[in-house]
């Protein structure tokens, strides 16, 4: 599967860096590096949502405030350095190991 971190112009000004930076910590931790490809993005058309991230190639997330679906897998907005962890945890962990 794909996590493509936005790094459009909004996004960027919201920590893009930061989150990109974040994730690799995660994918480190879960020891997940193999499975999941990390990637930047152009702008994904959430702008007023982000930091926004796509996650491609997952079964669709169940919805919730910072989840959104998509014809790929999903989309999780507001995600910032603080909350990746938990986001990951909760979002895609348990889904990588269903398909
Ligand atoms: S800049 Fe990230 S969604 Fe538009």
């Amino acid at each position: 599967m794909t996590i493509k971190v936005c790094v459009g112009s909004s996004c960027h000004l919201k920590g893009s860096y930061e989150v990109i930076e974040a994730f690799k910590e995660v994918l480190k931790k879960y020891d997940v590096e193999d499975l999941i490809e990390l990637q930047a993005s152009f702008c994904l058309g959430h702008c007023a949502l982000g930091v926004t991230v796509g996650c491609e190639g997952l079964e669709a997330a169940e919805k919730g405030p910072q989840v959104e679906e998509t014809p790929d897998g999903f989309i999780l907005h507001s995600v910032n350095a603080g909350n990746v962890e938990e986001l990951f945890a909760k979002e895609i962990y348990p889904k990588l190991f269903l398909n």
